[in-house]
């Protein structure tokens, strides 16, 4: 289709990386000579645009003469830049056109200078997001590498302690003393052993909903704009977290997919899903670890980054304000488990793309940071938990609270 686009400019957010790829080199290798060859591309990452797109060096070249701000005739473009190469960015979403032929690639770029991304937090967060992606295929995840196998390979790790002064130079601080909180403390540990054959009751399930990510309070600020106290800080007090449930085994609650409406405590039905696809996207969530998949709810955070970056625009701090404020949430819920005598867990190995599909979310706009679980844990464990205390299990029996 030929473009219509008669005044261009380039789209809002885009990173260039070189990147190396290396392939067998089958000739090299039959000659003696090298085995591997090396080749280097250039690589467009630009959210808006979704997937990666490799570029020519003409095209690259192209990008350093036009702008992101203001619009340029086409035939003024095409005094300093060949037509096939401006074709083939807009085609690519790079440059961006005012034309019909060029309105949805607009429409999404609009959206990310909407939102008031910065753009390093932009690439960062769109690019490693995983669809329909596993941990065991995934060679950096390590589970099935022995502790020992991964010390011959990569040496050893940092020193898991770390000292800046002098032994003597020490100032020792008083022995803490015990409140009811060291207890909670002492029995929180990654669950993932979670008690498959029973349920949990309606209200443990409520408790932690309201304690984790309910609010105390909505309070007008200003005529018209209000907002939420809640259990744990917000950058900006701006609450930009959302809360998907995904019940599987919650007594009263038919399985399926639900929103958390903060306010008044409630779930709002997204999908019902039959017992084989919600197990299937249970374990999509946490990219295929099963004993994660078996929590009688998957709480999914997510982020509503529009409404952090309203105030703070294409700031270098939003991103990591948001990702440190899921950090909180996960904690709470670890707590609040613990003191309720059930598991908990927190995963960023999860499936953003598919789960973003499931919920009808715009990434762009709002997109998932965690994937967080809970419920009963199991009579036996029989997956490894870090548990040195022995303050959960009694060998592989679970220990009576
Ligand atoms: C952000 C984050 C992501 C994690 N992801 C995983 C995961 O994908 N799989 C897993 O088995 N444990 C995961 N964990 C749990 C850690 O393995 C666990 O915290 C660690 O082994 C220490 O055990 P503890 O939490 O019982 O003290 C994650 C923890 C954090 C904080």
């Amino acid at each position: 289709m030929k473009n219509t686009s008669k005044r261009v400019r380039r789209c809002g957010v885009v990173m260039i990386e070189p990147r190396e790829a290396l392939e067998l080199d089958l000739a090299g290798l039959f000659a003696g000579t090298r085995a591997v060859r090396a080749s280097v591309k250039l690589v467009a990452l630009a959210p808006h645009v979704g997937d990666e797109i490799e570029l020519d060096a003409a095209e690259v070249a192209a990008l350093g003469r036009v702008g992101d701000t203001d619009w340029v005739e086409r035939t003024v473009l095409a005094e300093h830049i060949p037509e096939a190469v401006i074709d083939s960015l807009l085609a690519k979403g790079i440059l961006v056109g005012d034309g019909e032929t060029d309105a949805p690639m607009r429409e999404r770029d609009e959206t990310v200078r909407g939102v008031h991304w910065k753009p390093l937090s932009a690439v960062a967060h769109a690019f490693s997001r995983w669809h329909e992606a596993g941990v065991d295929e995934d060679v950096r995840i390590t589970r099935h590498r022995t502790l020992t196998e991964l010390i011959r390979e990569s040496g050893p790790p940092p020193p898991h302690v770390t000292s800046r002064a002098a032994p003597e130079q020490r100032l020792a601080l008083p022995a803490p003393r015990e409140t009811p909180i060291d207890a909670i403390l002492a029995r929180r540990a990654t669950c993932r052993n979670f008690d498959t054959a029973g349920m949990l009751d309606l209200e443990r399930f409520g408790d932690v909903l309201k304690r984790v990510v309910g609010c105390q309070a909505e309070v007008e600020i200003l005529p018209g704009t209000k907002a939420l106290k809640k259990a744990h800080p917000s950058g900006g007090s701006l609450h930009p977290l959302e809360a998907y449930l995904v019940v599987q085994r919650v007594e009263g609650i038919a399985p399926g997919l639900y929103h958390y409406h903060v306010t008044t405590h409630a779930l709002e039905p997204v999908a019902t899903l039959d017992a084989t696809a919600l197990r299937d996207f249970a374990m999509r969530c946490v990219a295929g670890q099963d004993f994660f998949a078996d929590a009688h709810a998957l709480l999914i955070i997510t982020a509503r980054f529009e409404r952090t970056f309203w105030k703070y625009r294409s700031h270098p701090k939003a991103y990591r304000a948001i990702v440190l404020e899921a950090g909180h949430v996960s904690q709470n819920l670890y707590l609040t488990a613990t003191e309720l005598g059930m598991g908990a867990f927190v995963t960023a190995a999860i499936n953003e793309v598919d789960i973003e599909q499931a919920f009808g979310l715009d990434a762009l706009r709002e997109s998932p940071l965690a994937v967080l679980g809970f419920g009963p844990r199991a009579a036996q464990k029989t997956m490894l938990e870090f548990d040195p205390l022995g303050t959960v299990w009694d060998g592989t029996e679970l220990k009576a609270r």
